[in-house]
């Protein structure tokens, strides 16, 4: 069976890129040899064009319970198509898979969580979600099975990062976000994270790039959480990070700019001005939008621009989905040399 030979620091993103392209293997596991990784591919004309070395190696088969199954096609068995409608995504962190369950599935409780432990035979806990609230975007969970507990260290992008869906925004969902950044960012530069979280930007740029990094947050627990996780990622950070617990609008004030500014702004809450005003180059904000006012969201940005007498250029992204027709967006804004 095909595999494409790649160096070690490559087998990651090769593996998203040939997942994109469905050429990926899924049922057969990756081997490590020396400094480089065989990952197993489809047999598909395509891979000869991509470039990379291709081998005909025998790669062994995935235990069945860990080849990738989908939560709908496992209820299946139990659910009526109608019911199937009404299934939503959810989220694996650590251990813990947390799923929103609307009305329509009630009674259907026990059997999402048959099919969720099936999928994911690993997980402890199984949480039902409700919202965000509150300036600190803590969701509101209850557990519906296993383990009291909503504490767990999630893996993401080759960092570990402890968090507590009681105590702390954490969303896994934005793991390639931090890869992106991680990648456009250059060795050297001075990182400045407002509405820090638990840190997981941070971690994924400091894990990949020599940096140096300074954090805000207001949510002490987040804060606590955040230098545990500084800790526990210690030996493999080829960055520094400065964690500061306080207000995004009394610190950021009294901070010098910075060449690049990450704002993973929450819900609701404006810091465009302010963000961009720490700005020496590069600004990514991150910002709620209907899919009718992006072109307007890109003006106000360039209005900022100009008030500060900078020349940028922005471009906006969207990220995800966040309900009918709003978006989560990042506008990338590069500041043009004075
Ligand atoms: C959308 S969350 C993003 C957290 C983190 N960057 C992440 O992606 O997991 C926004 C964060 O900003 C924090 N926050 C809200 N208002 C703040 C403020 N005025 N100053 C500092 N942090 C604030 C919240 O506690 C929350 O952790």
């Amino acid at each position: 069976m095909p595999a494409v030979k790649v160096p070690r620091r490559d087998a990651e993103p090769v593996k998203r890129k040939l997942k994109k392209l469905g050429l990926y293997d899924g049922k057969r596991r990756p081997r490590r040899e020396d400094e480089y990784v065989l990952l197993p591919v489809i047999s598909d004309p395509r891979i000869e064009g991509l470039g990379y070395e291709v081998l005909s190696v025998e790669l062994p088969l995935r235990p069945e319970r860990q080849i990738y199954k989908n939560l709908e096609s496992v209820l299946a068995e139990r659910l009526s198509r109608e019911e199937l409608k009404y299934l939503r995504r959810y989220d694996v962190i650590g251990d813990i898979a947390v799923i929103q369950i609307p009305p329509e599935l009630e009674h259907r409780i026990e059997d999402i969580v048959w099919g969720l432990r099936k999928v994911h035979p690993f997980l402890k806990v199984i949480a039902r979600k409700g919202f965000h609230e509150g300036a600190f975007r803590i969701r509101d969970y209850s557990i519906i099975w296993g383990e009291k507990r909503l504490e767990t260290v999630h893996k993401e992008n080759g960092v570990r990062i402890k968090v507590d869906l009681s105590k702390a925004f954490f969303n896994p969902r934005m793991k390639g976000e931090r890869y992106r950044l991680a990648q456009l960012i250059h060795d050297g530069e001075r990182v400045l994270i407002p509405f820090a979280g638990v840190l997981p930007y941070a971690l994924v740029i400091a894990r990949y790039k020599r940096v140096k990094i300074t954090a805000i947050e207001l949510n002490r627990e987040a804060y606590e959480l955040g230098l545990e996780n500084i800790e526990l990622n210690g030996g493999k950070l080829k960055g520094e990070i400065e964690f500061i617990h306080g207000d995004v609008f009394e610190v950021l004030p009294e901070l010098p700019s910075h060449d690049r500014v990450i704002s993973p702004t929450p819900r609701g809450v404006d810091a465009l001005a302010l963000t961009l005003s720490k700005t020496e180059r590069w600004l990514h904000y991150y910002d709620f939008v209907h899919e009718g006012e992006i072109e307007r969201f890109r003006a106000r940005i360039l209005e900022e621009c100009r008030k500060l007498g900078r020349d940028c250029t922005v471009r906006v992204k969207k990220v995800s989905d966040f309900k009918p027709h709003v978006f989560k967006v990042c506008a990338d804004v590069e500041i043009k040399g004075e």
